[in-house]
């Protein structure tokens, strides 16, 4: 679809942001507020293609991983289709114990913000089509930032 102005990339979720942003202002509502997690997906493979989109700036790096801020995510949903290995979710297809939430939320506070995209792993295509990989090769060490 022809975007009519360059805020509709922002905009398409707009129904959706409406609420979320009202969470922050008021406080009243805040338990509303939803957010895009980063999963699974990502370890070892963190292509960083998220990071160039975000228009809050809101993605932080780990070693190996990238997480979502959840008090900084508009929930606009632009990042989600940037990522090649489908890592990157709304936090309502998060595991029933809120484990992906967890995750971004905790290490968002102590990982260096990241804006611009570097060089993925060199090795990061062998591990596109793994699973279980955060308990197998998680790193809690941070990465450089940009
Ligand atoms: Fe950034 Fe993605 Fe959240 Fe949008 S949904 S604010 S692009 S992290
Ligand atoms: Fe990770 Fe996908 Fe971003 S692999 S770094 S969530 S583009």
């Amino acid at each position: 679809m022809r975007l009519q102005s360059p805020g509709d990339a922002v905009d398409k979720g707009a129904h959706r942001l409406e609420n979320p942003l009202r969470a922050r202002e008021t406080g009243a509502v805040r338990e509303l507020r939803m957010t895009y997690i980063v999963t699974d997906a990502c370890v070892r493979c963190k292509f960083m293609d998220c990071v160039e989109v975000c228009p809050v700036d809101c993605f932080y790096e780990g070693e190996n991983f990238l997480v979502i801020h959840p008090d900084e995510c508009i929930d606009c949903g632009v990042c989600e289709p940037e990522c090649p290995v489908d890592a990157i979710k709304p936090d309502t297809d998060d595991e029933a114990d809120g484990k992906w939430l967890k995750i971004n939320a905790e290490f968002a506070k102590i990982w260096p913000n990241i804006t611009v995209k570097g060089p993925p792993p060199a090795d990061a295509e062998a591990f596109e089509r793994e699973t279980g990989k955060f308990e197998r090769y998680f790193s809690p060490k941070p990465g450089k930032g940009s």
